[in-house]
């Protein structure tokens, strides 16, 4: 081998070597600088494959068709790496464009406050603890609808047309021309007749949801807002059972220092009649504002279930007798978090609703 030889088995050496650091080079580029660098050091003026490509015609002629295309083979692998290493490179770019560009409209001014994960709104919280509270008792839950006719909200529950209790739950009429017009329900108590009518005794369960008034919101009043009906219906079924269940429910939902008393009241739908009052939570019993100084607040009501209310449900009140008593949700939980206006709970303030996030 001559010298010729051997400095062009060297030259080729560089090339090679050279094409496969760039090769590996322009796999791994992460930007269009980079890229830039890459082909200018495979196929750059200065670079030993374009330095071997020029000087082709001054080569033995005998070696030039072998160089000639290795050459060509080398520049072939370049320029389809090159090729790739740019496409790679506009389609990150594009992605990257896009996400920057993507317009969402809670994203702002609201951005910061809803990183993280959301919570459970303080109503939706309570009521699935009363859920668990009543369940834990012995109870089942159970459903209504919300839309109701006149039957059912009133008159199986004992409010006959024109009966006073019609007018202080003034309600939302949606078919007022149906032979029984329809309603949303203005309580839970309807749940009643629907859980009677399945005809399996015994029946021990409460209804949660929600229900409609139209009352002018103010700091006590929502138009929408929840209740917890529960219904028991056995043979044997007496008063002490109803003071028992709401002791024990009341005590399992704000802790043993809170007591329940009950005390006569009217409801068409039960008979005899009680409102059930708990120790007021924001003053503990020794009487504050809240409670008007009496140590107690109204939360719902109750009584043995009335013989009418019975009948309707397809039972004869010979054979059983039942309790049952409703109260609001959101009222129970102002008073356990001390909300001074029940309109924040609706409202979904996300500097309210957040508060609970760890908690939930
Ligand atoms: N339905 C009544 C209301 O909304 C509350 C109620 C009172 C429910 C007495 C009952 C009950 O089950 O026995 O005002």
């Amino acid at each position: 081998m001559g010298n010729e030889d051997h400095e062009l088995a060297a030259r080729l050496a560089v090339v090679r070597e050279r094409v496969e650091q760039v090769l590996a080079e322009l796999a791994e580029v992460r930007d269009r600088q980079a890229l830039a660098a890459a082909r200018e050091a495979g196929l750059g003026e200065d670079s030993p494959l374009v330095e071997l490509s020029r000087s082709l015609g001054s080569l033995d002629p005998a070696r030039r068709p072998e160089v000639g295309k290795a050459v060509a083979e080398a520049r072939r692998r370049l320029e389809t790496a090159i090729r790739a290493a740019r496409e790679r490179l506009e389609r990150a770019e594009r992605a990257e464009r896009l996400v920057a560009e993507r317009s969402d409209p809670s994203v702002g001014l609201l951005g910061s406050l809803l990183e993280g994960p959301g919570a459970r709104h303080l109503v939706a919280r309570a009521r699935m603890e009363l859920e668990d509270v009543f369940w834990r008792l012995g109870f089942e839950v159970a459903s209504g609808p919300e839309v109701e006719d006149e039957w059912y909200n009133f008159e199986a529950l004992n409010v006959p047309a024109h009966h006073p209790a019609r007018a202080a739950q003034d309600s939302f009429y949606l078919e007022l021309a149906a032979p029984t017009p329809l309603l949303l329900r203005t309580h839970t108590s309807p749940a009643q007749l629907r859980l009677m009518q399945r005809g399996q005794l015994p029946i021990y369960a409460v209804v949660p949801g929600r229900v409609y008034r139209r009352d002018t919101p103010d700091a006590r009043h929502t138009p929408a807002f929840h209740q917890l009906e529960a219904l028991v219906v056995d043979a044997g079924i007496t008063f002490a059972h109803l003071k028992g269940t709401i002791e024990a429910f009341t005590s399992a939902y704000f802790g043993p220092s809170i007591q329940a008393r009950l005390r006569p009241a009217y409801f068409p739908f039960t008979e005899p009649s009680a409102e059930f009052e708990v120790t007021c939570t924001i003053c503990r019993g020794t009487g504050c504002r809240t409670c008007s100084g009496t140590g107690w607040i109204e939360l719902g009501g109750a009584g043995m279930v009335h013989e009418h209310v019975l009948r309707a449900g397809g039972l004869d009140p010979e054979a059983v007798s039942g309790f049952a008593f409703g109260f609001g949700i959101d009222r129970l939980v102002q008073m356990r978090y001390a909300i001074p206006d029940m309109r924040i709970l609706p409202e979904n303030d996300l500097r309210v609703l957040l508060q609970t996030r760890s908690a939930s």
